[in-house]
């Protein structure tokens, strides 16, 4: 395993174009713009349009992400999903962006941590190209929340948004890294906690696909502590700390977590990327929809250190360290 680096060659990102702003949402159900923004820092959500599946917002992110890398299609070897919005439950959803690729090749197959998928599926990829048995992966976070929300619980529906992001990672020499790529990365699940936010249907259990359902206090409550864990595991691993690092791109769920979490970091409010006030919570779409905002508005250069987290459904919650 050792001597391999999982580099970053190429970040990409796709939003529906339909934009459900606060306003609108509160005409259709009992809530309001300024309830919504200051208990969530949320002003607007990208919403799918009728027949745009998870499928077709993930080839779009890996598309722009390939094209961003100067690479084509066939470069790539390995494709990890991560989405908890699948076009169908099976096959992987993975399969069908690989087919619209025209990728015959290597291997698809998609990874469900919900909110923390990102940093699973980036972990997982980092994995197999460290073996050498992989060169190249395309590392998708993708979701069509709006499929599986109660539009009638404003507790809930108010919160998410559609989404997609991609990153491609290639296998090179750590002698050739100049430092950079995947340095370290720390994941952790405790599924005592699966009932506080989960989807009340599946194919086992009422065959259908359900809805969003969550303890919002409770899941707040957890999330902090959580992630500022697995992130001082990341610093411990590593040497590094809040001081050191360029950028903190955290999961998109809520302003007042991402705050209450740098706050505890002690990681200054300049270096933190935030989406959520435009995207709201794309679950695990969120980290690279972040990420490529920062690259594409010039934050994100070349060598920057940049940490990334993620807390959801499970609850699952991890963290990752790259030297861009
Ligand atoms: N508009 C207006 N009022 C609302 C709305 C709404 N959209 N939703 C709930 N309320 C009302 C409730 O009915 C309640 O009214 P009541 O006092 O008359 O009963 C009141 O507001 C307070 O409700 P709470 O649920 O206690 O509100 P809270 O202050 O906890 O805020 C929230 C709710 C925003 C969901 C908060 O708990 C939270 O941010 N939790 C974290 C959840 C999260 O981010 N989940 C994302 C997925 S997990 C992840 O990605 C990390």
């Amino acid at each position: 395993m050792s001597g391999i680096r999982s580099v970053t060659r190429g970040i990409g990102s796709y939003l529906p174009e339909h934009i459900l702003t606060n306003a609108a949402l509160s005409e259709r159900i009992d809530t309001s713009d300024e309830w919504i923004v200051q208990r969530t820092g949320i002003c607007q959500r990208h919403i799918a349009a009728e027949g745009e599946y998870t499928s077709h917002l993930g080839l779009v992110a890996a598309r722009r992400a390939l094209e961003d890398a100067g690479m084509d299609a066939q470069d790539i070897d390995l494709i990890i999903l991560a989405t908890s919005t699948p076009d169908q439950t099976f096959p992987a959803t993975s399969a069908t962006i690989q087919a619209e690729l025209g990728i015959t090749q290597g291997a698809a197959f998609d990874v469900q941590a919900v909110c923390s998928g990102f940093v699973f599926a980036l972990t997982t990829a980092d994995a197999h190209l460290r073996t050498g048995a992989f060169r190249r992966a395309l590392v998708i976070g993708a979701e069509t929340f709006s499929r599986i929300l109660d539009w009638k619980d404003r507790g809930t529906c108010v919160l998410f948004g559609d989404g997609a992001g991609a990153m491609v990672l290639e296998a090179i020499p750590e002698s050739e890294a100049n430092g950079a790529g995947v340095l370290t990365s720390h994941l952790r699940t405790d599924g005592r906690h699966r009932h506080k936010l989960y989807v009340d249907g599946g194919p086992s259990t009422t065959g259908t696909a359900g809805h969003l359902r969550m303890e919002g206090r409770e899941v707040f409550k957890h999330a902090v502590g959580m992630i500022t864990d697995v992130i001082e595991d990341a610093f411990a691993a590593t040497g590094e700390s809040a001081e050191t690092i360029d950028w903190f791109v955290p999961h998109q769920a809520n302003r007042r977590i991402i705050d209450a979490s740098a706050q505890k970091l002690g990681i200054a409010p300049e270096k933190v990327v935030v989406t959520v006030d435009k995207h709201g919570n794309t679950s695990a779409a969120s980290i690279p929809l972040a990420l490529d905002v920062a690259h594409k508005d010039g934050r994100l250069r070349k060598g920057d250190l940049v940490l990334i987290e993620a807390m959801g459904g499970g609850f699952t919650w991890g963290s990752a360290l790259l030297r861009w």
